[in-house]
């Protein structure tokens, strides 16, 4: 079975690049058929690549989201994905308004998916510097593997 989860921040070039190449890595590891994807409640940044220090951020833990464009979320993507996971409350928010009746995604903060964590955001980085690019990996894997465990978990 493949489950198809999407990322979802603010503009798309910070934190959900990150989520998603993050939860590939998580679904790798446990052998989880994933279609994975991220998006942005903004339209700013679409078409343009992760932010050179988020970029940065992944690839000081070993991965790679250069080749990543963003993209704006679209009504589809509630009919199409399994999961769609906000990064912040207030991504959760717009998601919940942009929602369609027949919704088939479940839709989820990606710290609910942490031991202790439930609740809390993924701090924005984007007026922040290395230091908060680094937290913001880091409380991403764990909800990342949190999230890829529980889908594991569930078969
Ligand atoms: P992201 O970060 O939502 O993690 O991609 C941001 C990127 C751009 C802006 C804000 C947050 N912006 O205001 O353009």
């Amino acid at each position: 079975m493949t489950v198809s989860v999407l990322f979802v921040c603010l503009g798309n070039i910070c934190r959900s690049p990150l989520a998603e190449a993050a939860f590939r890595a998580e679904a790798e590891r446990l052998d989880l058929q994933a279609d994975i994807d991220s998006a942005g409640t903004g339209n700013w940044h679409v078409g343009h690549a992760p932010d050179p220090r988020a970029q940065a951020a992944a690839f000081r833990n070993g991965v790679d989201i250069s080749y990543l464009r963003a993209r704006q979320v679209t009504h589809g993507d509630f009919g199409r994905f399994d999961h769609i996971v906000a990064l912040d409350a207030y991504n959760l928010a717009d998601l919940l308004a942009l929602k369609p009746r027949d919704c088939r995604a479940r839709i989820s903060l990606l710290l609910d998916h942490a031991e202790g964590r439930k609740g809390e955001p993924i701090a924005d980085p984007y007026h922040g510097d290395d230091t908060d690019f680094d937290r913001a990996w880091t409380d991403i894997m764990l909800g990342a593997r949190g999230l890829a465990e529980h889908i594991a978990a569930e078969g």
